[in-house]
């Protein structure tokens, strides 16, 4: 008999992973909370929202499934993993202790230095330290600022601006206590997503994402406006360096912890231009877009990948790929990323109009009183295609967007840029 399982969050990333979780032959039920209008396809949702810890135990407890895979941080900062191992259930995402990898900037640069891993360095401001010598240590590049807390992407500012720098700097001091000035690292960014438990880890296909706004690189951060994978940039060479300098060392170090590393590490990299990569943050969790483009490329059991990596006998897990690319556009509402306006009517989102090359992740989507689609969020809905190649993948995915309309809304047309 299959498992059931159940999914914690309600964004484009849990979309995904409940539909693949769906096409698992491992998997009997999927459940999801709070998930959106698009999972209801592939799941049951339930009500219960993701910060609310106990009672996410105890719907895991009712519904008693074999296994929880979470999606977004929060959660497991808040020792959800923690709890659901003392009610026996395997939680694919990683105990509290490791979650601050994500949770804490100085708690990651700390556990790469044990590790003896490459990132920037950086120093450590509070109220005590003289300011301006700090700012004039690492003038010869933008200033990279990071709060120390989880602060949803808006946590780093990278500037040139001295007043602007400054200003992060001390406002971040009153409200955290200190804060971290890091080096610049020049070059491109990807993503690399390890699968990881005590017994091992599996590297999926790196991917890139693109953070701002507008096209061109232009504009806010935001969560991300699209991602494609696999990414050329993560050269067979440079690959081989992640694994030995980042993925190995990593590995090493947590699992010889008292409590392993149940889930996935999302590596983001920096890659300069003699091909060295650095690690610009950890995260504890799939990443969203990149999850939307990674998934759908793993040949194999997904249900069976996550439960296994919950169970610590991943070693045992033969991983294989498809030989193709995928690219992820999103869509995302009128003002994102300042101020989002919701509640329009979405059109041409639903999974009728979806095909086995070319579908749609919803993401902010909910039902108004007369069951029509409606956008609730900032980041609605992204679409997603697979394809022999990426030009391919990138046609096919702007074709399904194109079917869509959402009035106001926004979407960058150069997804996938760097790599074509
Ligand atoms: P983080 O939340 O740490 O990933 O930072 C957000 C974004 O800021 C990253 O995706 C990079 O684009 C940029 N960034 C962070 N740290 C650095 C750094 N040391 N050098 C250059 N850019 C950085
Ligand atoms: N796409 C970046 C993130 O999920 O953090």
């Amino acid at each position: 008999m299959g498992k059931s399982v159940l999914v914690v969050g309600g964004g484009g990333r849990e979309h995904a992973l409940c539909r693949s979780l769906f096409e698992s032959k491992s998997i009997d039920e999927v459940h999801v909370t709070p998930g959106n209008a698009g999972t209801m396809n592939y799941a049951t949702n339930h009500s219960i929202s993701a910060s609310d810890i106990s009672g996410l135990v105890d719907l895991s407890r009712n519904l008693r499934v074999d296994f929880v895979v979470v999606g977004p941080e929060a959660p497991l900062c808040e020792s959800l993993a923690d709890i659901l191992l003392e009610h026996q259930i395997p939680c694919f995402g990683p105990q509290a202790l490791h979650a601050e990898l994500e949770g804490s900037k100085r708690f990651a640069k700390e556990a790469m230095h044990r590790a003896n891993v490459p990132t920037a360095d950086y120093l450590v401001l509070d109220s005590s330290t003289d300011l301006e010598s700090a700012l004039d240590s690492y003038s010869d590049n933008p200033w990279v600022i990071k709060r120390d807390v989880l602060a949803g992407g808006k946590g780093v500012v990278v500037t040139t601006d001295y007043q602007e720098a400054i200003e992060f700097i001390k406002d971040s001091i009153e409200t955290d206590g200190h804060v971290l000035l890091e080096s610049f690292l020049p070059g491109e960014e990807a993503s690399m997503l390890v699968v990881m438990d005590a017994s091992g880890f599996i590297c999926l296909p790196p991917s890139q994402d693109h953070k701002r706004v507008w096209d061109g690189d232009k504009g806010l951060n935001t969560g991300g406006m699209g991602a494609y994978c696999p990414a050329p940039v993560v050269t067979e060479t440079i690959h081989q360096k992640v694994l030995e300098r980042i993925v190995e060392p990593m590995h090493e170090s947590l699992s010889g912890m008292d409590v392993p590393y149940r889930g996935v590490l999302y590596v983001g990299l920096m890659i300069d231009e003699h091909g060295d990569p650095y690690v610009v943050e950890f995260n504890v969790r799939f990443g969203d877009p990149e999850c939307q483009v990674t998934l759908p490329l793993i040949e194999s059991d997904v249900g069976e990948l996550l439960f296994s990596a919950a169970t610590d006998s991943l070693q045992d897990y033969a991983i294989s790929f498809h030989d193709k690319h995928s690219l992820t556009v999103v869509l995302a509402s009128e003002g994102y990323p300042q101020s989002a306006i919701k509640g329009r009517v979405i059109q041409g989102a639903e999974i009728s109009e979806d095909n086995d090359e070319a579908w749609v992740s919803h993401a902010g989507t909910g039902r108004d009183d007369s069951h029509q689609l409606i956008s609730t969020g900032g980041r609605v809905l992204a679409t997603t295609a697979i394809a022999s190649s990426l030009r391919e993948a990138r046609a096919r995915s702007y074709q399904r967007m194109q079917a869509i309309s959402l009035q106001g809304s926004h979407h960058r047309k150069d997804i996938g840029h760097r790599a074509l």
